[in-house]
């Protein structure tokens, strides 16, 4: 059996445990600071398996050590934004902690995939990548997946079409500015500029840049849980059984789109060696400003990054 663990017990980090073990698609090891939680949630999970017959093995921990040999890590701890703290305060405590999980975790699996969750989605996976030192097909950030998602569900509620025929592309930055493609989605072939009214579909696009947000809004106590980590199980799963699946993700930019020394959501390859392939879309002018003004807004973070830590 495969091994993947967790960092971050949390909503995100417990929920994507559930959907791995569901799966059967590893062994799973959650970790977090917080004394007897992970346990508790590990142990509870491991009590749902004899109903759905699934024999993986679920083990909460507070020490690093459990997560020796591990085929991916994922990462999802960090605080959130509380009130009275800055962007650049949050930033760097979520820096620390994000960097330390990277760190600690690589000394027991030298040869493991990351998967980085934390936000600043982007900047977390950059860190992730210059702490570790790893090459860019191990470092993996989760964000496409998701926004694209949400704008399926989105399009799905407006039209009514199974969610299975409605095929969507949100790249770029995982923030306000992220670039959904109306162009390249589809419902059933047939290109969503097309499907829809252009009313509607700016409606989409604009409910699709502020998904977080309003689920943030709606919960008052926590960001969104159960999408963000099924994105990054789907992710996992693409790895595991070397799909090649084609997906939007955070990826290390290298001259790709013009872009450098930076994560950004473009779409990529992922199997057995990670991300095999970063796919370049052709954009017309207009695609191209909005990536263009995405990347800005991600460098800036990734700057304040670099003022406040040593990487
Ligand atoms: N090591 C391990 N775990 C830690 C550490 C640390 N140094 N610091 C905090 N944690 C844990 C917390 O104890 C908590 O259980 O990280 C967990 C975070 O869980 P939640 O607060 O429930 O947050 P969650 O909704 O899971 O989101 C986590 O993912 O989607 C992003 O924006 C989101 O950055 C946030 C992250």
């Amino acid at each position: 059996m495969k091994k993947v663990s967790i960092i971050g017990a949390g909503n995100t980090g417990a929920t994507a445990a559930h959907w791995l073990a569901e799966r059967e698609l590893a062994d799973v090891v959650l970790v977090d600071v917080v004394e007897g939680m992970p346990q508790g949630k590990s142990l509870d999970m491991a009590q749902a398996m004899p109903i759905i017959g699934k024999d993986v093995k679920i083990l909460g921990t507070n020490n690093y050590a459990d997560t020796k040999d591990s085929d991916i890590i994922i990462i999802t701890a960090g605080v959130a934004r509380k009130p009275g703290m800055s962007r650049d305060d949050l930033l760097k405590i979520n820096a620390e902690i994000v960097g330390t999980a990277a760190t600690e975790t690589l000394k027991y699996s030298p040869n493991a995939f990351y998967i980085v969750l934390t936000n600043p989605l982007d900047t977390m996976a950059y860190l992730t990548m210059k702490k570790t030192g790893l090459p860019r097909e191990r470092v993996i950030g989760q964000a496409g997946i998701l926004d694209s998602a949400r704008m399926r569900a989105f399009v799905a509620m407006e039209t009514g079409v199974s969610v299975e025929n409605i095929q969507c592309y949100v790249l770029g930055g995982h923030g306000d500015e992220m670039v959904p493609l109306t162009r390249h989605s589809n419902i059933a072939g047939i290109p969503l500029n097309e499907y829809l009214a252009a009313d509607k579909l700016e409606a989409i696009v604009n409910r699709t840049r502020k998904g977080g947000g309003e689920i943030v809004n709606l919960l008052k106590t926590g960001s969104a849980f159960y999408a963000p980590s099924l994105a990054c199980v789907q992710m996992a799963e693409a790895i595991l059984k070397d799909k090649k699946l084609i997906v939007p993700c955070a990826a290390y930019m290298n001259g790709e789109y013009g872009l450098n020394d930076m994560y950004f959501g473009v779409p990529v390859v992922l199997g057995a060696g990670g991300i095999e392939k970063i796919i370049e879309y052709k954009f017309n002018d207009a695609e191209k400003a909005n990536f263009e003004k995405s990347a800005a807004s991600v460098k800036e973070t990734h700057e304040a990054l670099k003022s406040l830590v040593t990487l």
